[in-house]
């Protein structure tokens, strides 16, 4: 097998990028994007931020390999013909990034951690309980490829572990709920909730003070969704009337986070810049050229988005 693959970004290193196919898939010949130039005949590209015009400048564009897991800027790109496949990256790197980054901050929450480096700064030797994991009732929204791995390891870890997705799912020793109708049932009493939901119209604003009401008093909330997930003021109300804890945000309506806004400087929210997981590009190029094999070999691609659902 011997196929092009154009590399369309305005922020990668085309330098890196090569190396790693070079070394993990020297069977996919990555062609540099540049503004202008023309890609006739060139089926695959693989893009995060993609030069202007990159869709036109391709007429047989049949897949485009998304650097990431959240494409909601894909899907709604009116300007990406109805026949190119948009796919999600699933690879082991981007995995097993974010399910260190949410165990981070589910250990933070559930050892508290950050009234232990309060203390410390005080130098204050104080007394702190914790309840054991299986008493810790924690929940996953959105069981995709990131969610399903992250709700399997705290559940590994011997977390009391939830799950809610769209459609039914089964993990072993999580208890799943699915669709709308259970969602209440699946936030009830919960008291750290990690949202790894895609953005779609259904999810914008969804964490928000009706969602919080349920959680149990003093909850810590993990956002590696999107920002416009989260209704930044009731956030806010929350922490400060004390229904939640704790937040830890890795994503925001605006990016970067302005200097100006309340979350940098709250005491109770852990901000970090967008980082929780990224892609790795050896193992995004194995995938890449796995994807790519089944292409060529006439085989449905994995990890298509669905246009009309959303991601
Ligand atoms: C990053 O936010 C991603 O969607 O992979």
């Amino acid at each position: 097998m011997s196929a092009s693959l154009v590399l369309s970004d305005t922020g990668a290193s085309f330098a890196a990028w090569e190396s790693a196919f070079r070394k993990a898939a020297p069977e996919v010949v990555l062609v540099r994007d540049e503004p202008e130039r023309d890609l006739r005949g060139i089926r695959y590209c693989m893009t995060w931020k993609p030069l202007p015009g990159v869709y036109a400048r391709m007429p047989d564009l049949e897949a485009l390999f998304v650097l990431g897991a959240g494409v909601e800027r894909f899907v709604g790109d009116a300007t990406i013909p109805l026949q190119v496949q948009i796919v999600k990256m699933a690879e082991p790197g981007l995995t097993q990034a974010m399910e260190h980054y949410v165990l981070w901050q589910v250990l933070e929450l559930h050892r508290g951690f950050r009234a232990l480096a309060t203390a410390q700064r005080e130098v204050r030797w104080i007394d702190q309980t914790y309840p054991a994991p299986w008493d810790r009732k924690v929940g996953v929204m959105g069981l995709g490829t990131l969610g399903d791995a992250v709700a399997r390891k705290l559940q590994g870890f011997g977390f009391a572990t939830r799950g809610w997705s769209r459609s039914a799912k089964a993990i072993e020793g999580v208890t799943v709920f699915a669709g709308g109708e259970k969602i209440a049932d699946f936030l009830d009493g919960l008291e750290i909730l990690v949202c790894l939901l895609p953005l779609t119209p259904e999810t914008r604003g969804i964490l928000n003070a009706d969602l919080f009401w349920h959680l149990a008093p003093g909850a810590g909330l993990i956002n590696v969704g999107r920002g416009a997930q989260l209704n930044e003021a009731d956030l806010l109300s929350a922490l400060d009337s004390g229904q939640l804890s704790g937040a830890s945000l890795d994503v925001f309506h605006t990016e970067p986070l302005p200097a100006p806004h309340p979350f940098w400087r709250h005491p109770k929210i852990l901000v970090t810049p967008h980082l929780a997981s990224d892609v790795d590009p050896e193992s995004s190029a194995l995938a890449i050229r796995q994807q790519i094999e089944r292409a060529e070999a006439g085989q449905a691609l994995e990890h298509v988005a669905d246009r009309k659902r959303g991601y």
